[in-house]
């Protein structure tokens, strides 16, 4: 078991300059407890942190769900979850002390007095496990319940904060699936919950290293200066999965890639990437500098979303030598199905730093390979010292991997060793697994533990979320038309449909390659 031995003695590298608000005591209720979010990603961070030793003083977890179980049967459910998610081995005695404060609470959603209940259970599980009447409650369950949950748990009178603590709402993606239906959750989210205590979970900002754009851009004096229209040429934005549908075609199939990723996590980390340096590290003053960048997405007409945004869906193909399905023919998706499962655009931010710097973006399912990447292209050397050299000068690359193998690597040119001149690009590689010598902690880790210490700035805000689809919803209309741009197929296996390519082609740039 690996359990946390606190700060490396005189390791400057781990120590760094730290600054953490500390998670507080509180009961976390789960919607939605026997479902498959709770199961993979909440149980497994939760005893993550406990194993790293960063949990609150106290706390409680309940589980609601529909179905009847004991508090015992529920903990036993959570230890296979948690043996087989966990990053770190469980250790048995740290499980069963974590297991102790776990409970299960039986109701229907849409049930007033499963509530009450729920009210006196919180109650005297507060008093047993002392969590100073503080409550998180995390919505794990289907988007269709959450007006339901909301009305319910309002109607208890369990929105609001007890004397001297707290209540505050996680709620999970998708939030929405249009502008209107955003507006309308947050409508009911905030009717009981005030924006504040309002935290809406975009998995991607909890991540190592989008957290470190901020760091990477702000902390470094080098980067900021280049910065801009003058210096940069482009940026790529890529998120390639080789995974497919995965059994998630009831939801997947109404949503597509466009809104299933770009709508949230690709615009959350181009906001990173594109926002001007916040006057402090308060949640709302990174948020608001992040929402400029939504604002000054130039928007698509019809037209625009013909010539700047490529669909593809994945038919037959391989993997690693495996055939693989055609997104049409996987379970419960429909043999006919326009749902997309790839999407590459080209956007605009129409203000001073970011004038004709064009981004592209491009998401997939059943690519070739899986990692997330963010790379900003510079402008090429002017050629007037090399020009005599037949050889033309690649670019100045500064990739920052997301994910797997997170780090960041700089392409530059550099001298061949030998008599004559020629000039190759090398690259300068960090990467964080042997930096740091350490694993970061999963997303869900960082972002629960924010939840609990009221810290809002890795949630989406109010009018981030709405900005992102105000956006979004032009190129879905224009998808909804009669003469609505081809939605082309592409081989499982394969890096998109060629116009993804071609998109670039046409710029005289390419994908980079993962
Ligand atoms: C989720 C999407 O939000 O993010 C999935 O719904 C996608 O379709 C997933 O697979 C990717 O997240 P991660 O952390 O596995 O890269």
């Amino acid at each position: 078991m690996e359990q946390s031995t606190g700060p490396v003695q005189g390791n400057p590298l781990r120590e760094g300059i730290a600054t953490r608000t500390v998670p507080e005591s509180c009961t976390i209720v789960i919607f939605g407890a026997t479902g498959d979010l709770t199961h993979r990603k909440l149980v497994p961070a939760l005893y993550n942190i406990a194993a790293d030793g960063e949990l609150p003083p106290n706390l409680a977890v309940v589980g609601f769900a529909r179905r009847p179980k004991s508090d015992d049967e529920f903990r036993k459910e959570l230890e296979e979850a948690a043996r087989k998610y966990s990053r770190q081995t469980v250790n048995d005695d740290l499980w069963n002390g974590f297991a102790r404060s776990v409970f299960y609470h039986q109701s229907e959603f849409a049930d007033a007095e499963g509530y009450k209940r729920l009210a006196e259970r919180l109650e005297k599980i507060e008093q047993e496990r002392a969590t100073e009447g503080n409550r998180l409650f995390y919505f794990a369950a289907a988007p269709d319940q959450f007006a339901p949950i909301l009305k319910d748990l309002a109607a208890a009178g369990l929105h609001k904060p007890r004397d001297g603590a707290w209540a505050r709402v996680i709620v999970e993606k998708p939030f929405g699936t249009d502008l209107a239906s955003a507006r309308e959750l947050n409508r009911v989210v905030n009717a009981a919950f005030p924006e504040e205590a309002t935290y809406r979970i975009d998995h991607f900002l909890g991540k190592e290293t989008a957290q470190n754009i901020l760091v990477l851009r702000f902390a470094n004096a080098i980067f900021e200066p280049l910065w801009n229209t003058r210096y940069i040429d482009h940026v790529q934005i890529t998120a390639a999965e080789t995974l497919g549908v995965e059994g998630r075609a009831g939801y997947y199939e109404g949503a597509g890639a466009l809104r299933d990723m770009v709508q949230n996590h690709l615009l959350q980390l181009l906001c990173l990437v594109g926002m001007e340096p916040p006057t402090d590290l308060g949640a709302d003053s990174i948020r608001d500098e992040k929402v400029k960048i939504v604002r000054a997405l130039r928007r698509f007409s019809a037209s625009d979303v013909a010539t700047n945004v490529v669909r593809g869906q994945y038919a037959d193909g391989a993997l690693s030598g495996k055939p693989v399905p055609a997104y049409c023919a996987e379970k419960n998706v429909n043999p006919k199905s326009k749902t997309e499962t790839f999407v590459a655009l080209k956007l605009l931010i129409d203000n001073w730093r970011w004038a004709d710097v064009p981004i592209y973006m491009r998401v997939g399912k059943r690519l070739p390979k899986s990692g997330t990447e963010i790379s900003v292209h510079f402008k090429k050397a002017p050629s007037v010292l090399f020009n005599k050299e037949s050889q033309a000068l690649d670019q100045n690359v500064l990739v920052i991997r997301i994910q797997p193998d997170e780090g960041i690597s700089l392409r530059m040119q550099a001298k061949m060793p030998g008599t004559s001149l020629r000039i190759e690009p090398v690259k300068m590689d960090f990467h964080y697994g042997t930096s740091f010598g350490k694993a970061s902690p999963e997303a869900y880790e960082r972002l629960l533990l924010d939840a609990m210490s009221g810290d809002a700035t890795l949630f989406a805000r109010r009018d981030e979320v709405e900005q992102a689809w105000e956006f979004i919803d032009r190129i879905e209309d224009a998808w909804k038309q009669d003469d609505a741009p081809a939605l082309w197929e592409y081989p499982a296996g394969s890096w998109g449909p060629e116009e993804a390519d071609e998109l670039l082609v046409r710029d005289g740039r390419s994908w980079r390659r993962l």
